[in-house]
């Protein structure tokens, strides 16, 4: 049976990519930081193992890596927004830690542990979880695009890296999708959709980014390495 890791398994996107491996055979460890009575349906699921914790800290990584074992696929989806939007003038030092410790430091440290259980089993796939705003200034919330952007680095850093040992790193991009973290800001995404935002004129869902990952991780993809999937319903296309 094929293994995977997901963070941010709870909720969201990280909660579809588990189901949908789920769905086609895979045994699944997620990790996120809500009690295992606050997971819902998912807890009772055959095949998915919760190992509750933190991406940040070191030692939660290190019982996640040690509990699942070398695995096939690596889906860091784990992140948060800044607390609160605040202009890049105003943006403080603790928010700046916070968003950055987990989207940015979390990923890179994970991916670090589990990349060396994959060199020794010969191979597997890492898909990292980046956003549009990897490359899309939001001035209310720099953080969260500087920590993005860095999520890109890592997966550049980990393809050139891991390459020799039959690893493939890709990324994914989702744009504006329905879930925990965009429900204060559904009104403002409405109005922009609405106005023309997106070719594709509705809001991206979690299994709508699920599916990527599953292309990625199913061995579809086996010359790919390095490459960013945008999830964004046409947001990067230039429009006159
Ligand atoms: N929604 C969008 O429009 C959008 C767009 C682009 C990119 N993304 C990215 O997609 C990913 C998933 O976000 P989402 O939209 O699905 O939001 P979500 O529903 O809020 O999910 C976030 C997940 O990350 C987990 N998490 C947060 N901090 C963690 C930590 N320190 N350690 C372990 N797990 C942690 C949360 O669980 P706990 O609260 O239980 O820890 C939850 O499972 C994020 O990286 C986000 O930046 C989202």
């Amino acid at each position: 049976m094929k293994k995977a890791i997901v963070t941010g398994a709870s909720s969201g996107i990280g909660r579809a990519v588990a189901e949908r491996l789920l769905r086609e055979g895979w045994q699944v460890f997620g990790m996120s930081r809500r009690s295992l009575e606050r997971l819902g349906d998912l807890a009772e699921r055959e095949n998915f193992t919760y190992v509750q914790g933190d991406v940040s800290k070191d030692a939660d990584r290190l019982r996640l890596v040690e509990c699942a074992g070398e695995v096939d696929a690596l889906v860091n989806v784990a992140g948060i927004a800044p607390r609160e939007r605040r202009d890049i003038l105003e943006m403080t030092e603790e928010s700046y830690d916070e968003v950055m410790n987990v989207n940015t430091k979390g990923t890179l440290f994970l991916t670090q542990g589990v990349a060396r259980g994959m060199i020794k089993r010969g191979g597997g796939a890492i898909v990292n979880i980046s956003s549009i705003s990897a490359y899309t200034s939001s001035t209310s919330r720099a953080e969260y695009c500087i920590s993005k952007a860095g999520v890109s680095m890592i997966t550049q850093l980990f393809a050139d890296r891991l390459a020799e040992y039959g690893i493939t790193v890709n990324e994914v991009r989702p744009g504006i999708i329905r879930t925990d973290m965009t429900e204060g800001v559904v009104e403002k995404y409405d109005r922009l959709i609405e106005n023309g935002l997106l070719p594709i004129k509705r809001w991206g869902t979690p299994e709508d980014v699920a599916e990527a990952v599953w292309m990625l991780v199913n061995g579809s993809l086996p010359y790919t390495t390095g490459e960013s999937i945008s999830v964004d319903g046409g947001f990067l296309i230039r429009r006159l």
